[in-house]
């Protein structure tokens, strides 16, 4: 089963980036940060490193920073790219600290990263803080009040409520200063941080199902929600969602093929540039 865009089981779509991030859109993220070769591109958030390779290949003598907090992600990607024998630079670091000197990047690139800090606004600060004059920036992130769900169950109209609520009040304590329309609000921060908007673009991600999901997706959802719950003051709440997509799945597996199950999310990429 995809976990990315699946409601039931993560408010945000942190796992979401195997669903949309395709060859298509690497381009198109090159075709907007417009790096030539010989150039330095910063990825803030770089994750396993995929994009930065991919980047790296398409435009020969570019020169990619990869950044993340998580040591092993950084290493992964350094991994990565021996492997396909590109040299780029991974480090492992916090946007919050970066150790990068300001207006040292022609392009700073950041996906998915802010929806999960305390102080995003900062955050995005501190990204712009990067770029050179001239140099362009690329943030995507999605908007959390635009997602959709419909279930042709009602017992999966509980479960997905139920999931919004559970999922959405432990996010909240996570980045509780985080608007959930995070998305729409880079624009204006990266304005107040002397940038200019070049463009806002509305990604849309979605997923249906048509006939009841076989077991292994429910397994999935269990499996998820088990360990989402696994946190202190988070046992009660955790087993009432459990028992909610129970439910779910009983009225499923007797609706079987009239099942129908339908999600939409929504990614808010946003590109402005530093004046010269
Ligand atoms: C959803 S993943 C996105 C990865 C990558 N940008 C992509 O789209 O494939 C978010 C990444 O941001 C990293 N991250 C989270 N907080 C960060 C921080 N404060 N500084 C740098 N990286 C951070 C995580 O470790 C994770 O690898």
């Amino acid at each position: 089963m995809s976990r990315d865009i699946d409601a039931l089981t993560s408010y945000t779509l942190k796992h979401l980036r195997d669903r949309w991030w395709t060859a298509r859109w690497t381009h198109w993220v090159g075709s907007h940060l417009r790096c030539d070769p010989g150039e330095r591109l910063v990825h803030v958030g770089c994750g396993n490193g995929e994009i930065d390779v991919a980047l790296a290949l398409a435009t020969p003598g570019l020169s990619v920073v990869s950044l993340d907090v998580q040591r092993h992600r950084a290493r992964h990607t350094r991994e990565l790219a021996g492997e396909v024998n590109v040299s780029l630079h991974a480090v492992a670091g916090d946007l919050c600290a970066l150790p990068l000197a300001p207006g040292t990047a022609d392009a700073v690139l950041c996906v998915g990263v802010l929806q999960h800090l305390a102080d995003p606004l900062a955050a995005t600060h501190a990204l712009a803080d990067l770029v050179r004059p001239g140099g362009r920036i690329l943030v995507v992130e999605p908007d959390h009040e635009a997602r959709y769900w419909f279930s042709g169950a009602d017992a999966g109209e509980r479960a997905f409520a139920a999931a919004r609520d559970t999922l959405g009040g432990w996010q909240r304590e996570s980045a509780p200063d985080a608007p959930a329309r995070l998305g729409v609000h880079v624009v204006s921060w990266l304005r107040d941080a002397g940038l200019e908007p070049l463009s806002v673009e509305a990604v849309p991600v979605s997923e249906s199902r048509l006939g009841a999901p076989p077991p292994g997706v429910w397994e999935a959802r269990e499996r998820l929600l088990i360990a989402a719950a696994d946190a202190p003051g988070r046992a009660a709440a955790g087993a009432a969602l459990l028992e909610a997509v129970a439910a779910y799945r009983d009225e499923a597996d007797l609706q079987g093929p009239a099942f129908v199950e339908v999600q939409h999310a929504l990614l808010i990429a946003t590109l402005a540039q530093r004046p010269q």
